[in-house]
């Protein structure tokens, strides 16, 4: 799931608040609500364009969609009147054999999305008051989840240049910290954590969930660990590789006494039958998904060659599908707001630490220029260029 855009409320402005309210749990009410990305169709209203000259770079979704295998494969299913295997064999089982060689199918719980995991961790581990590492800036979700579960976010604020700091980290887990999410690569940053790190953080001897949705994108991961490490969980997901994430579709690669409990808690359909056939379908053909991860990221080098040309904007290095930039001299709302008026879509931020800033969705080559002409001619209005 992807944070931008702030929904419109469906509610009358003058409704009285219901007098039953006095029965949600009280952190509930005050918790700012995570704002998911909002449809072409709506992004394209907006802007008052045809839908087809929307260029949507702020979810960090694959351009070039999932294989056409999947689409063949769900016309073909036949059982989605049957309830869905609550528990997963065959997904686990073919997740297991493309996780890597230490990973088997008891590791493995499926999720709708992986944000479901992480919600699922939380339900595992996290009740009210209990404290959570959150290393910002970072995926947004995490916070945002902690806060439901009634948790405290203890955060490790990352280095100058966004690097996880080990110092920082391990200050939060002395304040009592049992868990912590760490994102490589980070999103919205694009810093990986490499195993020197990771086995520092796991030495601190707390729950570190090792975030990998993005892993096809850089090749670096730390599963290999998690057998061996009774407090390591990876998480991944098939939103972004494989173009998966209007069907939802994550998974958790967890040490085996982790493993049984988050099954134990888990909805017990969550993987549904139409995820289950992507997901098949998919690994299947792997060989054609992992052309497009090339094809990604040879884009994302290319593009973030042609940035690195624009005066006005310091590009940071990202080893994912996605580019964060900061505009120097500070206009980078009304940057991204020209830009909207174009019909191309960015990742804005205005947080402390990401001041001035917005992160580009790598999308196909025509999506690259359509964006690189739009910020040229602003660099120009600008006089910057
Ligand atoms: C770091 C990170 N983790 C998890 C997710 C959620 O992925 P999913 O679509 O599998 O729920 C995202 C989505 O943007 C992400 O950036």
């Amino acid at each position: 799931m992807e944070q931008t855009v702030a929904a419109t409320s469906d509610k009358p402005q003058d409704q009285q608040p219901s007098p039953y309210i006095k029965f949600v749990r009280p952190h509930l009410l005050g918790l700012a609500p995570y704002v998911g990305v909002e449809p072409p169709e709506e992004l394209a209203r907006k802007a008052g364009l045809p839908v087809e000259r929307i260029v949507k770079l702020n979810a960090n979704e694959n351009p070039y969609g999932p294989s056409p295998k999947v689409a063949r494969g769900l016309v073909a299913g036949s059982n989605y009147h049957i309830y869905p295997d609550p528990e997963q064999r065959v997904a686990r089982q073919a997740l297991a054999e493309y996780a890597g060689t230490d990973v088997g199918p008891e590791h493995i719980v499926v999720g709708a999305g992986s944000d479901e995991l992480i919600d699922l961790l939380l339900r595992l581990f996290v009740g009210p008051g209990d404290m959570v590492v959150d290393c910002p800036p970072t995926f947004g979700y995490y916070a945002f989840a902690i806060g439901v579960a009634g948790g405290k976010v203890v955060e490790a604020p990352r280095d100058a240049e966004f690097n996880l700091d080990l110092e920082a980290f391990k200050e939060a887990v002395a304040a009592g910290a049992k868990l912590a999410f760490v994102a490589s690569p980070n999103n919205p940053t694009g810093n990986v954590l490499y195993k020197d790190q990771v086995e520092k953080l796991l030495e601190t001897g707390i729950i570190v969930v090792m975030d990998e949705a993005y892993y096809e994108f850089c090749g670096v991961t730390m599963v290999h660990l998690m057998p061996k490490h009774d407090n390591l969980v990876v998480l991944r997901s098939f939103s972004k590789w494989a173009g998966l994430a209007g069907l939802r579709l994550g998974y958790g690669c967890f040490p085996v006494w982790m493993a049984e409990l988050i099954r134990k808690i888990k909805p017990p359909y969550s993987l549904n039958a139409a995820a289950q056939v992507a997901l098949l379908e998919s690994l299947a053909d792997r060989e054609h998904l992992k052309g497009t991860v090339r094809a990604i990221v040879a884009e994302q080098e290319r593009l973030m060659a042609a940035l690195k040309e624009l005066p006005f904007l310091k590009v940071y290095p990202s080893q994912a599908n996605f580019i964060l930039c900061a505009v120097k001299d500070g206009e980078a709302l009304s940057l991204v707001q020209s830009l909207e008026k174009k019909g191309i879509y960015l990742r804005y931020y205005d947080t402390p630490r990401l001041k001035d800033s917005f992160r580009i969705s790598v999308g196909k080559p025509e999506d690259s220029e359509t964006l690189l002409k739009a910020l040229r001619d602003w660099g120009r209005v600008k006089g910057t260029l």
